[in-house]
């Protein structure tokens, strides 16, 4: 069942997006050569606190961390550590969730480190725009297909593929509700949005084949061919001609072009 939210329990999802947005606003300047995958998870689980949420990640399912960084390869979940640094021309996505006041918001960007080669650099941006298409499906009266459609049509169109293992998701008072999200489908097909649902829009693209399989460690999503990753997330609602993304940053700007 996919739950509409009220007012009351928007404004709650707006403040834990906000917190999310700003974090990783501050997050993306902290992408440089050099720096441990943990302090920047450290940095985050501060900055939430700080602002009066709690992270949404730590010990979900015994997630260890409270910020994901998943770098290259490295599709999703990728766990921090004091001894993995980052190194030039990586690209490095950092996923956050926060809670506030017992509602969720979630927001995933791509950062490059340093100089990265142009391919790197067309993944992300194609990923981010998979993102903006998808999120200008979003309205009252859509069908979920045209959402999860525009992402598959945009990678597609670029030569890249989607993820098909890992997927978007309903958000709210938990951080995974229904509808699940997948990053393809069909136009025309799947349930119809509704003012006042709220998604966490994802999409998770690759350079190479469309494979990923988990590491050792339980959590880290790799590509099986070793081929790049990026994703990129907002938290968004529904709304009568369009969505308000709760996650859009400081100033409503989000990070990047959308
Ligand atoms: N944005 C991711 C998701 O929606 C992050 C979850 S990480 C986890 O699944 F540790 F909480 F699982
Ligand atoms: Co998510």
């Amino acid at each position: 069942m996919v739950e509409i939210k009220s007012a009351a329990e928007l404004e709650k999802m707006r403040k834990a997006s906000a917190i999310v947005a700003g974090v990783l606003v501050l997050l993306k300047d902290m992408v440089k050569p050099g720096a441990a995958t943990f302090e920047l998870n450290a940095f985050a689980e501060r900055e939430i606190r700080a602002r009066g949420g709690e992270p949404a990640f730590l010990g979900y399912r015994g997630y260890p961390a409270t910020l994901c960084v998943s770098i290259n390869e490295e599709v999703v979940h990728g766990i921090p550590s004091p001894s993995r640094k980052i190194a030039e021309g990586d690209i490095v996505s950092l996923d956050l969730g926060c809670v506030w006041e017992n509602y969720y918001g979630d927001a995933a960007l791509t950062v490059a480190a340093g100089k990265i080669s142009k391919e790197a650099a067309r993944l992300m941006a194609v990923t981010e725009q998979c993102l903006a298409e998808a999120l200008a499906q979003v309205r009252d009266g859509a069908r979920l297909g045209d959402v999860c459609h525009a992402v598959e049509r945009c990678a597609g169109a670029a030569g890249f593929a989607v993820v098909r293992e890992f997927t978007g998701h309903g958000i709210g008072r938990r951080l995974h509700e229904d509808p699940s999200i997948p990053n393809y489908g069909r136009p025309g097909s799947g349930i119809v949005l509704r003012e006042g649902m709220t998604l966490a829009i994802e999409p998770m693209i690759c350079a190479g084949g469309p494979g990923v399989e988990v590491k050792g460690d339980g959590w880290t999503a790799v590509t099986r061919d070793g081929s790049l990753s990026a994703h990129f997330e907002h938290t968004v609602c529904v709304k009568q001609g369009g969505c308000e993304v709760l996650s859009a940053g400081p100033g409503g700007t989000a990070w990047a072009h959308i």
